[in-house]
């Protein structure tokens, strides 16, 4: 047996010469995703703004595992971004398109930490339409295309931030929760089409994400942190697996399991005095 088909059968479904999009493949989790694709020989089309990162993993990812891979730089942050991403794709506008998506990763999300009056208006609209309104576009313009063709898999990347308030990340992490309920709405709603719509929920992971929310963390804080190559895997063990949700890792499993039993203003305190800017 060749190392691509003991890698496609990691998944336990064979994704050989499917055609998977990931967003936000030019760093953290998504990368890895892609990474953890391409070796089970599915092609890839990668997205997100800094394109001289999506060409080098997309010539790695050639290189190392024979795939063909093709690369977008697209702002999904901008409204109408989804409608861009499916025409580039599955659509016909655009050259190279009409290749039906069976795998969908929406990956693509920043955080903004801090007071929420605090900070500009324009960066929570830009985070909203990234981590809500396009993810959800995308879930409707490419869920309704592999419904028609009875198959595909859409994984949804949330937060643990999705299952409680946290003060300093407050509009990202409700903006979290928004997607593990949708998602999970959906994949009921997708079951007999048989499109697998799957929530991913990471906890703390070696990213790039920290930095770009501009949140200073103490050293102790970044033991507690996932690899972004064991988060990626658990996501899609999970999609294949067709389970509408998972939170990665047995620690963040516990401590997911554990909020049941607290009231929801403790809740409330626990994160804000673990996420506080100055807290770290
Ligand atoms: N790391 C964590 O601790 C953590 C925890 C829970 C959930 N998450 C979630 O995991 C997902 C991936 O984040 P990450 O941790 O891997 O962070 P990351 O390393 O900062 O990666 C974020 C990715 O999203 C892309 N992106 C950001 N804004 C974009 C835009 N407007 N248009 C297109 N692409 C955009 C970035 O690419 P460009 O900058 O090149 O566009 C990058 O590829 C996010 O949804 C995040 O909310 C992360």
């Amino acid at each position: 047996m060749t190392g691509l088909a003991n890698a496609s059968r990691r998944f336990g479904v064979d994704i050989r010469g499917k055609h998977a999009v990931v967003t936000g493949a030019s760093s953290g989790i998504g990368l890895e995703i892609a990474r953890h694709l391409a070796s089970a020989g599915a092609s890839l089309t990668l997205v997100a703004r800094r394109k001289d990162r999506l060409d080098a993993l997309a010539a790695e990812l050639t290189a190392q595992h024979g795939v063909p891979a093709a690369t977008l730089a697209l702002d999904l942050g901008e409204p109408g971004s989804a409608a861009r991403l499916f025409d580039a794709t599955e659509g016909t506008s655009t050259a190279g398109a009409g290749k039906p998506v069976d795998i969908v990763v929406n990956n693509a999300g920043f955080g903004t930490h801090g007071r929420f009056v605090d900070i500009p208006w324009s960066k929570t609209a830009e985070q909203l339409q990234l981590n809500i309104v396009t993810l959800t576009e995308s879930c409707h313009l490419f869920g309704k295309a592999m419904s028609s063709r009875g198959g595909g898999f859409i994984l949804n990347v949330a937060s643990i931030g999705a299952y409680l308030p946290t003060p300093h990340y407050a509009t990202y992490t409700a903006g979290k929760a928004y997607v593990r309920n949708f998602t999970e709405a959906l994949s009921w709603e997708l079951g007999d089409s048989g499109v697998v719509a799957t929530c991913l929920c990471p906890g703390p992971t070696e990213t790039e994400f920290m930095d770009v929310a501009g949140h200073e963390l103490k050293a102790w804080q970044k033991k507690f942190f996932m690899s972004a190559p064991d988060c990626a895997r658990i996501g899609l063990d999970a999609l294949f697996a067709r389970k509408p949700n998972t939170v990665a890792g047995w620690n963040n499993r516990a401590m997911m399991f554990g909020l049941r039993f607290l009231p929801r203003r403790a809740m409330t305190w626990l994160a804000a005095n673990t996420m506080a800017k100055g807290s770290s």
